[in-house]
């Protein structure tokens, strides 16, 4: 008898050191320090990023491998691809998500076998923190600005397409809870001239998000309202949005806030839910199943497929509910008040 072929399990072993190569290399500043087609040897750029040169060379040469850097006459440069996504000054870089990946979620899911025994994420166990699952994100100036760059990146990505996924165009005020830095607020803006924006979101994110949207064309639209939507009156609006916030929150929570934003929407009103969703029998995609698993290590919640939505969604009192995957990082759901 024949054995299998081997290459998927030698490929998985593998799999996290190209992760962890590329955080490291963000970590040290590689990409910064190789901005706007600059090309640097090992050994110079070892002492500008304070590495040792062996050890730089075996990452610098990783990274020529993962198709990040190039690599000419001994001197490497970037490729596009990280001097877009991975410089930290870059306007699309998504050095935020992985530098909290780095600091926060790879220590995290090196305890995913205790994760799947209790149930239960990995805060105390990792960084003997315990508590609610956001004060680990505000602990430090740096930690939060990490974490809603790290928001914001991928926001970039998925909003454009979560926006245009269903036709918002009768809205007239677009409510974003837990907006972090406003990406949502703003692409939705941009897609509907005439709609009105806020981001509603804790006052730590707030004073962050006050940065992100100054910068933004469309900061005369879009209000800013720090607030605790579990504690506090929500705002008024036609359409509220919920971007990767059902999946943080255990059940309970999840059924208070949207009778919340069911009580607080006039008829006609919406709420859209921006969040990956599961095939109905949990088969993939393989991005979504992954991030279930990365919410049980760092949150109360967990990934849900259409049907499950519907259900929830239902339960609280919305008539219509509807899912489309938009291709992006993050698919859409529209939920209707009849
Ligand atoms: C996973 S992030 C998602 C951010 C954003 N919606 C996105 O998709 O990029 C969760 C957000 O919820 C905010 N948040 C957490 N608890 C909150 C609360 N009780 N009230 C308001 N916002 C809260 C956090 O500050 C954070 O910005």
């Amino acid at each position: 008898m024949t054995s299998p072929d081997p290459t998927p399990v030698i490929d998985l072993i593998e799999a996290f050191r190209r992760s962890k190569a590329m955080f490291a290399a963000v970590a040290l500043g590689v990409f910064d320090r190789l901005e706007g087609g600059r090309a640097l040897e090992a050994t110079v750029l070892a002492r500008q990023v304070g590495a040792n040169p062996d050890g730089l060379e075996r990452l610098l040469d990783a990274c020529v491998g993962l198709g990040l850097l190039a690599k000419e006459k001994g001197a490497y440069s970037n490729l596009p691809v990280a001097e877009t996504y991975l410089r930290r000054s870059s306007p699309r870089t998504l050095s935020g998500y992985i530098l909290y990946s780095n600091k926060a979620l790879y220590a995290l899911w090196g305890n995913l076998e205790g994760a799947v025994r209790e149930g239960k994420h990995r805060w105390p166990e990792t960084f003997q923190m315990d508590g609610p699952i956001f004060d680990h994100f505000f602990q430090s100036e740096e930690s939060k600005r990490q974490f809603l760059a790290g928001m914001h990146g991928y926001g970039l990505v998925s909003s454009p397409s979560v926006v245009a996924a269903f036709d918002l165009g009768r809205f007239r005020r677009l409510v974003d809870l837990g907006g972090a830095t406003g990406h949502l607020a703003t692409a939705a803006c941009e897609r509907y001239p005439s709609l009105r924006a806020a981001v509603f979101d804790l006052p730590a994110a707030i004073e962050v998000a006050r940065e992100y949207v100054g910068r933004s064309p469309y900061a005369d639209r879009i209000e800013l309202i720090a607030g605790d939507f579990f504690r506090d009156p929500l705002p008024e609006a036609d359409l509220f949005s919920l971007g990767r916030i059902l999946h943080d929150w255990a059940e309970e929570k999840i059924r208070l806030l949207l009778a919340k934003v069911y009580a607080k929407l006039p008829r006609g009103g919406a709420l859209l839910l921006a969040e990956r969703i599961l095939d109905d029998d949990k088969s993939g995609p393989l991005s979504a199943l992954m991030q279930s698993l990365n919410m049980l290590v760092c949150t109360e919640g967990k990934e849900r497929t259409l049907a499950e939505y519907v259900a929830v969604l239902k339960e609280a009192g919305f008539t219509s509910v509807e899912g489309r995957r938009t291709g992006a990082p993050l698919d859409a759901v529209l939920a209707v008040k009849a």
